[in-house]
């Protein structure tokens, strides 16, 4: 979709911002561009639309070459979230959201229920906010017009440079999870621009990391983690990469069957035996259709009692998607540190335990790899 050959920028001053670059963006992708301040991204983006004119290189969108097209017909099928926001002062809300609306005489109307309905997607009452100026917006709420109006004509192709650089985290992590629910349906081709590592991985199909001027390891977010290509990477990445991994993977994927099934109405005596039989420290009790009652730990086993007394109800359950970062502070909050994962008609899937999950993980670090899954870079 997007292929940039041997792209290079160097500025009237000598700059050498971009050198050789090289990759390729498919279709319906989100890839993200990371890297240290001033390595490049944001000049990188700018050569796609052309705000900045490359020094040498190629780039073609959909196999045409962009020094090819009319730079106003390249840019209305590109849209642009530009770091600094970049609103049109004298323009209000509706008006720099529908800039390029404008351009291909959407009517009016139309132009307005675009506006409402993307203001609406950033999470901003179009009944207050649609006709103000910027300079009437918080630098966050700028920010989220910044991303409607990259919307606005609803092109095949975004370029966002830190699009949610200056909102909140807990706005920027609502407006994280809206993205991607959107991106799943519309399947934009998007080149996204952070410095943020933790974006990056949850955002990205794919990551460009960069270092000055030069792509270090172009892969899948789990590639870039697990097998990263060098020193940098490694370190960009951070000493605790293994945690961050753990947003990749979902319970379904690690969950394990669960050991040990007890019924109502068991004696307790039998469990005692089953659980004693399998070695374990914990049973999971479950109803005639297969809904999780609660834990069964071998302490509260005595004959005296009846199963419903010595239950001990979840405190916490997991969904076939949660991902593992959640799971893992779910389970420290679960009663006996163990994790029932529950499919979508509420019956017990899976189980998810501290060392299940470790010996799993375990399997993807290994840092004697480095390749780079195959993927270019
Ligand atoms: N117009 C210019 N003239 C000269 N040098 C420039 C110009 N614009 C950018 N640079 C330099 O090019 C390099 C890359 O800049 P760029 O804006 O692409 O970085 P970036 O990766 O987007 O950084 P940040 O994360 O800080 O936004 C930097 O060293 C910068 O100083
Ligand atoms: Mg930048």
């Amino acid at each position: 979709m997007i292929k940039l050959e041997h792209v290079r920028k160097i500025f009237t001053d000598g700059t050498e911002a971009v050198k050789d670059l090289s990759l390729e963006i498919g279709e319906g992708e989100f890839c993200v561009f990371l890297g240290p301040s001033g390595c490049g991204k944001t000049t990188s983006m700018k050569m796609i639309n052309r705000l900045i004119p490359m020094t040498s290189g190629k780039i073609y969108i959909q196999g045409v070459d962009t020094m090819k097209l009319n730079v106003n017909e390249l840019r209305r099928g590109i849209g642009y979230a530009i770091q600094n926001i970049g609103l049109f002062p004298h323009l209000t809300v509706e008006q720099n959201i529908a800039t390029v609306p404008m351009l291909k005489n959407w009517s009016r109307a139309k132009q307005r229920s675009r506006a409402e309905e993307l203001l609406d997607l950033v999470g901003m009452d179009p009944g207050i906010f649609i006709d103000r100026y910027p300079s009437e917006l918080s630098g966050g709420q700028q920010q989220r017009i910044g991303v409607a109006r990259s919307l606005g004509a609803d092109p095949p192709i975004l370029l966002m440079d830190e699009p949610f650089g200056a909102i909140d985290p807990i706005t920027r992590v609502n407006l994280q999870d809206e993205f991607l629910k959107i991106q799943a349906k519309i399947k934009k081709t998007i080149a996204f621009v952070t410095h943020d590592i933790n974006e990056a991985i949850k955002m990205g199909d794919k990551i460009v990391l960069m270092k000055d001027g030069e792509l270090v390891q172009y892969s899948d977010p789990s590639s870039l983690l697990y097998t990263p290509k060098n020193e940098f990477v490694r370190n960009f990445v951070g000493a605790d990469r293994v945690l961050k991994s753990l947003r990749l993977h979902k319970a379904k994927d690690v969950m394990q069957k669960p050991p040990l099934l007890v019924q109502i109405g068991e004696a307790p005596s039998r469990i005692k035996e089953r659980m004693e039989k399998n070695m374990l420290k914990w049973a999971m009790l479950v109803d005639e259709n297969e809904h999780f009652l609660g834990w069964i730990t071998p302490d509260d086993l005595k004959e005296s009692k009846r199963i419903k007394d010595i239950i001990k109800p979840p405190t916490v359950t997991a969904t076939l998607g949660t991902p593992l970062n959640e799971a893992l502070s779910m389970m420290f909050n679960s009663v006996i540190g163990t994790l029932a994962v529950l499919d979508d008609k509420k019956r017990l899937a899976g189980v998810l335990s501290f060392q299940h999950m470790r010996d799993v993980l375990g399997q993807y670090m290994d840092d004697s790899k480095t390749d780079t899954g195959g993927i270019q870079g």
